[in-house]
């Protein structure tokens, strides 16, 4: 059994609906199981990822990059990083944007 965790931030819910999908992906495969995190709830529980096989990260476009509210996530697993808590998870990403550049 593979544990894949989606850590995502949704300000308007278009990556939300984006995750949604990653997560119904996730259950097509024999033996995966998938939970759906929202970054900002999270953050403040980095455990709750220690048990994910896999993490995948979505966050919309904002001006140019991540969500302040991803950023903030991020930013809460320096901890973990510095340790290399998860050092043998496979990972992945994913963002929405209004258009194909960085800035609108
Ligand atoms: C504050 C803000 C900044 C944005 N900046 C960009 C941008 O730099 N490039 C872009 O293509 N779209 C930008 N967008 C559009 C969003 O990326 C797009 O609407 C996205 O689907 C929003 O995702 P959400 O509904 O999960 O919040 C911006 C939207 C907002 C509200």
């Amino acid at each position: 059994m593979a544990f894949v965790g989606v850590v995502y931030d949704s300000g308007y819910g278009h990556t939300a609906a984006q995750a949604r999908a990653v997560g119904e992906g996730v259950l097509r495969v024999d033996g995966a199981e998938c939970r759906m995190f929202f970054a900002s709830d999270v953050a403040g529980d980095l455990e709750a990822l220690d048990a994910c096989d896999a993490l995948i990260f979505g966050t919309p476009t904002y001006l140019g990059s991540a969500s302040a509210e991803f950023k903030s996530f991020m930013e809460a697993t320096s901890g973990k990083w510095a340790r290399q808590g998860w050092r043998d998870k496979l990972a992945g990403g994913f963002t929405t944007s209004g258009g194909y550049w960085g800035t609108s």
